[in-house]
């Protein structure tokens, strides 16, 4: 395979430029749609409603790529079931560990998404979101995480279920069901196979080496239970083969054995009707990644048409619990290049003013590989060069250690801003938000992008960090004003 393409590969200047659905070049400055992202930072062109410039480094969350992903995700499976005329609907449901911050579930909500989620604490923000009007009755709410008796996120979601009726737990282990039996409310609950990992028949998905859910045997054992209990009806199986799935093939081939398990399992329960797939929808976080979602969302449509003429029985609505292709994109992370370093090392070292490993754990971690491009200077030469963050670790660098991917950036790095694009999903989240970071580096302002279809931008600043905020984490009394 060849390498992640993670921006512009040579030395010669970018003149107009499409880069991806979202991203171009004009005129020597990167737009991200109609916005153009320099004149956040550096200013010098028309003003988009901004009205001034914003310090480096910068987040940028923009959400009306939200909505168009939630938009397309689900007008190609209504195409796909027009064409294939699959007998069931599509749910689609934001999976919202990958980002829970409130602009973004809103946004996913006010797009139409079913809501899943995994904690207690999401139990509260499900309340939040009621209460304010973003959680519209009808809309389903996915309960999955561990949730066994005694924990606060069983009694919170039985607590939840007499505000919010259409809650779907979705058991993952024996012990889970006695509390919802005992609760006596009338739970539509769901069974999550264990499935992690690519499989090619039931013996090998039981085999798999995950925590999450129910071998087959325990699977059986749990649906007959929920039978037994007079306040449980069994709906929705889940079955989520891994993340960031990239052949469409291999994912349906992978969720194959979950599907005759479905259809097994629907002979004997007529109520089952949600086949979930989970995760795994991938999301192009570099620009060579080609993911067909029409040939997935037909495939999938497909295969369970033919598993379930052969079992007998009806084909079941879908759900996909989209976490990254929902909020991958809408996320970028801007810094200014605030020195160039030659110290006769393989490349130059552009050191940039925050940290890549602390905002990005990912590029670490598991050596991922996102979009990086220069905001201005596009249209000056290009030479090849590493990332060094601000902070002392030595893995705080981009690309990360073992990659292949070269990165280009202008040769010309007077007030040179760059952006790092993609990072919308789970990166925040891992990394921690307003916390105390390696080398005590402040959180960054954040600036909540938003409008509605192609009329002016809305701004939103959030302040960032203060030293004293930071100090303040880690127990200093920091007297008022000094900082
Ligand atoms: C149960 C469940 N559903 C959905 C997701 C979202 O996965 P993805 O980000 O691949 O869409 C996850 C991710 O860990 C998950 O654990």
């Amino acid at each position: 395979m060849t390498h992640p393409v993670i921006g512009w590969e040579r030395e010669t200047p970018v003149h107009n430029h499409v880069f991806n659905d979202f991203l171009s070049a004009r005129e020597g400055r990167l737009y991200l749609e109609d916005l153009d992202l320099a004149q956040l930072l550096v200013g010098g062109r028309q003003d988009q409603g901004l009205g001034r410039v914003l310090p480096s480094p910068l987040e940028l969350v923009y959400l009306p790529l939200i909505r168009r992903r939630i938009g397309q995700m689900r007008q190609t499976f209504a195409e796909a079931i027009a064409q294939t005329g699959y007998a069931g609907r599509f749910y689609y449901a934001y999976a919202s560990k990958a980002n829970e911050a409130e602009e973004v579930v809103r946004t996913a909500l006010g797009a139409g998404a079913h809501h899943e989620m995994s904690s207690w604490v999401d139990v509260e923000i499900v309340r939040l979101l009621k209460a304010a009007g973003h959680l519209p009755p009808d809309r389903l709410v996915i309960a999955n995480g561990f949730k066994v008796g005694g924990m606060a996120y069983t009694d919170d979601l039985i607590r939840l279920k007499s505000i919010h009726d259409p809650l779907i737990p979705v058991v993952e282990d024996l012990a889970e069901l006695p509390p919802l039996v005992e609760s006596g409310l009338p739970f539509d609950v769901g069974l999550r196979q264990k499935s992690y990992g690519q499989h090619q028949t039931l013996a090998e998905m039981d085999a798999a080496d995950s925590r999450f859910g129910l071998p087959s045997a325990q699977l059986w054992q749990a649906a007959e239970a929920i039978a037994a209990a007079p306040n449980l009806r069994l709906t929705l199986y889940h079955a989520m083969i891994g993340s960031q799935i990239i052949s469409e093939h291999e994912f349906v081939a992978g969720l194959r054995p979950a599907i005759e398990v479905y259809a097994q399992l629907r002979q004997r329960y007529p109520d089952l009707h949600i086949f979930d797939y989970g995760g795994g929808v991938p999301v192009a976080m570099t620009l060579n990644l080609q993911f067909d979602y029409c040939a997935f969302a037909r495939l999938l449509l497909t295969t369970l048409q033919e598993v379930c003429t052969q079992y007998g029985v009806p084909v079941p609505d879908v759900m996909g619990e989209m976490g990254r292709y929902t909020v991958a994109d809408h996320g970028a992370h801007f810094f200014k290049v605030v020195t160039v370093k030659e110290n006769e090392s393989l490349l130059p070292w552009y050191v940039i003013d925050g940290s890549i490993m602390t905002s990005f754990p990912d590029t670490w971690a598991l050596s991922e590989h996102f979009i990086v491009l220069p905001l201005n200077h596009l249209d000056r030469p290009f030479r090849r060069v590493r990332l060094g963050g601000i902070t002392c670790d030595s893995d705080d660098i981009y690309p990360p250690k073992p990659s292949q991917s070269p990165l280009y950036l202008p040769v010309d790095t007077r007030d040179l801003y760059v952006g790092f694009f993609c990072i919308g999903a789970y990166q925040e989240m891992l990394g921690g938000v307003k916390g105390t970071k390696h080398c005590v580096l402040p959180e960054a302002v954040e600036l909540v992008v938003d409008r509605d279809d192609d009329g002016p931008y809305q701004f939103q600043v959030i302040p960032g960090q203060t030293a004293a905020d930071v100090m303040h984490n880690l127990g200093y009394v920091v007297p008022e004003n000094t900082v």
